[in-house]
Formats: structure tokens, C-alpha cells, sequence
């Protein structure tokens, strides 16, 4: 097993790519097995979900090559319609290929995903939409098995804003007879992106980016081609990292559109952020202020940036209050930035955190993809040698995270443990 070592204390500065986002990635990834024949997706992350997903699709049938950032998925020799255990349980997002398995093979067998560090994560919307839809939907043996002789268009209302529910159930609805209208949909820039796939494929779709997406049935779709948008996740990250290092850092290649609400957050908190078109500069030179955060759907603060931001508000002036309303659970970060002299204290979904002059390096253990964020950068500022152990989960999410830090100047390697 790996871990990364960081020495901290170094300022940061230059550029730094951001790479194709991962959570548009994946379900767009899914979407290619609606239609038989070559899709092909660029700007695609080298990530180990990615990998997982492409497992997932050649499990299914499909042939799949990577070549320098660009998939190529052919979906035509497609005959399976299981995703199996072995492969969802480590990868929740494997869901995604209910719908497009619903779509054209009008049966799926897909894996319950179960829980994980932060809560038990249910699919129940997923499987309610494809039920509404027209589906006969049971859960056998740990499986979700799902049927229909055709889909047929509806009105859904989610209960709850989900991006993983809006996707599926847009997916399984472009082949599905007549309209639906998806109400209380996610707005998600990833949604977006898929909507934006599924267009080219010939799917019928209207207001994605809204909370209510409409979608006229079409008989059939096509392969097609399309480029994956920056990771608004990991761009967020890298302006923490400019923010905790009192340095400055051009975060290159990203949509600041959809980085708004970190952005302000940051600038609440005193550090200075320039925007272009498809560029932030981020420079702080002193002790950040203190600000509240509330996880909120988008717009709204993303709950994937808690963990970073609660790193930064560590070592902030004052006390900051963080009410996390989507995994009210995910806080195993808090533990370990603990063991760096973090004063943080949680009750129920709330996490107060006064903020302390410096951190202190210590080993500390990842326990899912953002907190290994927020500990790395933590240890960033940490004085002397901090340890981050199970960083396999970084690699879920990050694009050699290592890299792009120590080319930014940081003093962080990868180690065997
Ligand atoms: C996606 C992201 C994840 C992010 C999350 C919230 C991907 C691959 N993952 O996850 O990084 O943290 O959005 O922005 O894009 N819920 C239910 N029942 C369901 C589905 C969800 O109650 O069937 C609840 C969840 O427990 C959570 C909320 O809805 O409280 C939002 O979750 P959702 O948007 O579905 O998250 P994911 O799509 O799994």
C-alpha cells in the first residue's frame, strides 16, 4: 500500500491544469451503451473510477480503449445486462448503468452499492423513478433487478434533489414512449454535460440545468462524440491549496461559472480570486477570516469541497460553523485533522471549528476521496513530516495529485507504506 508524505510549510505558486471532471465522466461513460456502435469521449481523467467504469462497460460487452485521454467505447457487442458485485462495491456510481441497461435491453441486474464511510447512500430514488417509468423493479439477493416491456414517459417528482437519480432516470427516459418531466431535478453542471451527450446521441431534451428537465421519448439513438468538462471538485481544491499556503495559483483550464459558490466562500474568507473565461488566479497572504458553510445542491456550496475547506478553516481567524445537509455523516475527516492539532468539535450534521495558529504534521489515515484531500492539504501547512495513509482513495478522484502539487512547489512524494 502507498501513502504521501508531505513536508509542509512551502508556499505555493504557478499553474496547474485541472482535469476532466470525474462525475461527468462516469455517467456519460454509461450513456455510450444506449446506442450500438463507437462513441468517443476526450479530455477523460485518468482516474481509477474511470477504470472501474471502463471494467464495468467491458463487463457488459462493450469494447473500450483509452488512449491518451480519449475513450473510445463500442457498444454494439453489448449482451450482458449485470453489473456485478464485485465491481459496484467499489465503485458506487456503477449505477449509473440501470437506466441505459433499462433502455435498450428492457431488463437490468445491477448490485445494491450498500453503504459506505459517510452514511448508507440509498438508491431508493433510482428505483422509484424506474418504477414510475414503467419498470418492475426487486431487490433479489443483494441485487436490484429491474424488467419492463417498454418504458413509457411520466411526470416524476423527486423528493429529494439527486444527481444520480435526475441522471438515470434522463438516461432510461430518451427511449422511453412519450414525454417526461423531471421535477425537483439536480442542476449539477455534470447533469448538464450529460444532457448535453445524450442530445448529440438524438435524445429530446429541455432544460437541463434547471430542476425541471423535460424529455420527449426518441425510438433510437446514436453513437457520438463529445469532450468531458473540467473537474469543478478539483478545481476547488487547488484554489484551498493556494488559499492554505498563503501562495498564488493560476488554476488553468477550468469554467469558473461552475466554481461560484467556493469562490465566494473564499473570498469571504479574505483571499483573492481573478476570473477569465477558463482561468482563476487565486493569492492570499495572510491568515484566512472565518466563514459558515452550508452544503446545499448546486448552486449551492458542494458537499465534495467540506473537507477541503474545513482544512483551510482550520487555521482560520475565528470560529467557523459547517452544516453539512447532504451526507450529514461526512465527517471522518474530522478525527484525523484531529490528530494535527485541529480543534473541531461535531454534533449531529454541525461542525464547529476554532481556528488555530498552525497544524501540526502527524500520520494520519484517508478514509474516502475528499477527506485524503483535505488531510493532504492540511499537511500543506503542517510544520514537518505528515503522512497520509490509504491513498488509494485519492486516486479515485485526483489526476496525480503529487504531480501537480509539487510542481506548484510543494514538497509531497508517493511512498510504498
Ligand atoms: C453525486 C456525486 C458525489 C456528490 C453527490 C452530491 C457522482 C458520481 N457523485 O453522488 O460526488 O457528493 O452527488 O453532490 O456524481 N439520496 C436518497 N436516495 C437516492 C439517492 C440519493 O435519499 O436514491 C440522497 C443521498 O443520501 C443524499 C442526497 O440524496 O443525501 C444527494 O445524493 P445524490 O445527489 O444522489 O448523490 P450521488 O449522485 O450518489
Amino acid at each position: 500500500m502507498e501513502k504521501i508524505v508531505i513536508q509542509g510549510g512551502r508556499r505555493l505558486s504557478g499553474k496547474v491544469e485541472i482535469a476532466g471532471s470525474k462525475n461527468a465522466a462516469l455517467p456519460i461513460m454509461a450513456a455510450s451503451i444506449l446506442a450500438p456502435g463507437k462513441s468517443v469521449l476526450a479530455n477523460v481523467p485518468a482516474l481509477r473510477d474511470v477504470s472501474t467504469m471502463k471494467q464495468m462497460l467491458e463487463t457488459l460487452g462493450a469494447s473500450v480503449s483509452l488512449d491518451a485521454g480519449t475513450l473510445t467505447i463500442d457498444a454494439a457487442g453489448c449482451d450482458s445486462f449485470e453489473a456485478p458485485y464485485e465491481l459496484v462495491r467499489t465503485m458506487r456510481a456503477s449505477v449509473y448503468v440501470l437506466g441505459p441497461l433499462l433502455a435498450r435491453f428492457k431488463r437490468a441486474r445491477v448490485s445494491l452499492p450498500g453503504g459506505c464511510a459517510w452514511g448508507p447512500r440509498p438508491v431508493d430514488l433510482h428505483l422509484s423513478a424506474m418504477r414510475e417509468l414503467g419498470a418492475e423493479v426487486d431487490i433479489e439477493h443483494g441485487y436490484i433487478v429491474a424488467s419492463a416491456e417498454k418504458l413509457k414517459g411520466r411526470e416524476i417528482h423527486f423528493e429529494i434533489s439527486s444527481v444520480g437519480a435526475t441522471g438515470n432516470a434522463m438516461m432510461a427516459a430518451c427511449l422511453a414512449e412519450g414525454r417526461t418531466v423531471l421535477r425537483n431535478a439536480a442542476c449539477e453542471p455534470e447533469i448538464e454535460a450529460l444532457a448535453a451527450f445524450l442530445t448529440k446521441m438524438g435524445a429530446n431534451i429541455s432544460g437541463a440545468g434547471t430542476t425541471v428537465i423535460a424529455i420527449e421519448g426518441v425510438r433510437e439513438l446514436k453513437p457520438a462524440q463529445d469532450s468531458v468538462i473540467p473537474d469543478r471538485i478539483e478545481a476547488g481544491t487547488y484554489m484551498v491549496a493556494a488559499a492554505i499556503t498563503a501562495g498564488t495559483v493560476r488554476v488553468a483550464n477550468c469554467i469558473p461559472a461552475h466554481c461560484v459558490s467556493v469562490i465566494s466562500k473564499l473570498a469571504e474568507a479574505g483571499v483573492q480570486v481573478m476570473q477569465s473565461d477558463s482561468e482563476l488566479i487565486v493569492s492570499a497572504s495572510r491568515r484566512p477570516e472565518s466563514v459558515a458553510i452550508t452544503t446545499a445542491p448546486y448552486p449551492g456550496f458542494p458537499t465534495d469541497m467540506q473537507a477541503q475547506m474545513m482544512a483551510l478553516m482550520c487555521v482560520a481567524e475565528g470560529t467557523s460553523v459547517f452544516v453539512e445537509n447532504i451526507y450529514r455523516d461526512r465527517f471522518t475527516h474530522v478525527p484525523e485533522l484531529r490528530r494535527m492539532n485541529a480543534d473541531i468539535k461535531v454534533e449531529g450534521n454541525v461542525a464547529t471549528v476554532r481556528g488555530m495558529p498552525a497544524l501540526g504534521s502527524a500520520q494520519v489515515m484517508a478514509t474516502d476521496l475528499r477527506a485524503s484531500a483535505a488531510l493532504i492539504l492540511a499537511g500543506l501547512i503542517a510544520d514537518g513530516r505528515t503522512e497520509v495513509s490509504r491513498i488509494y482513495h485519492i486516486d479515485r478522484g485526483y489526476e496525480r495529485i503529487e504531480k501537480k502539487l509539487s510542481a506548484l512547489g510543494a514538497e509531497i512524494w508517493r511512498e510504498e507504506a
